[in-house]
């Protein structure tokens, strides 16, 4: 079994950024539902699992793939907040942060080992994307519906959907990540 300690150790410092102590124990429950449900039961197997199944990850790996969209996200937030004299819109860093960690928490339903070495879509993932999945989880550890509100629609089930300012810094973080993968698979990513 995964341990509250070894998701803390694993995300030590994006969990750091988190202020409120309720919301960050939160995460953390999160986490150990997640990787319980998806039958994840070492951190070694956990640092294993690629961060998609829809393109060639080139060994970048699920847990990187969340550490560097919350960083992103969080990044692009500091950003706005430094250079603009007025917000127009406000961020909630501590949800920001928060929903980074969460955005694909539901991939640990929606990937499965395929008894080969490899890794595909389970039974649940079928059933349910891990936005949806993700976000069930989250609502029966008491998640609100804002945090709630950047799993479901940080992809494209959130497109031209109502958003929190959260939600939209995590898809920018999320695709900022994955379209580069996706454009060296093509060949249209200019090296
Ligand atoms: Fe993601």
């Amino acid at each position: 079994m995964i341990t509250s300690k070894e998701i803390e150790s694993i995300f030590a410092v994006q969990l750091g950024k988190i202020k409120d102590d309720e919301l960050r124990s939160q995460v953390v429950k999160i986490w150990v539902a997640g990787c319980e449900r998806g039958g994840w039961d070492s951190i070694d197997e956990l640092k294993k699992i690629p961060f998609t199944l829809l393109t060639d990850t080139k060994g970048v790996s699920f847990i990187e793939h969340t550490i560097a969209v919350t960083e992103g996200a969080l990044a692009l937030a500091q950003a706005q907040i430094e250079a603009y004299k007025k917000m127009p819109y406000r961020f909630d860093l501590d949800r920001l942060a928060a929903g980074g960690l969460l955005h694909d928490v539901g991939k640990l339903m929606e990937i499965e080992r395929d008894g080969k070495g490899g890794y595909h879509k389970s039974h649940s993932g079928k059933c349910a994307r891990h936005p949806i999945s993700g976000a069930l989880l989250a609502a029966e550890s008491g998640a609100d519906e804002e945090l709630l509100n950047t799993i479901i629609c940080h992809a494209k089930e959130g497109d031209g959907r109502p958003q929190v300012p959260e939600t939209v810094l995590i898809h920018q973080a999320d695709f900022a990540t994955f379209d580069p993968l996706v454009m060296l698979s093509k060949g249209l990513l200019i090296e």
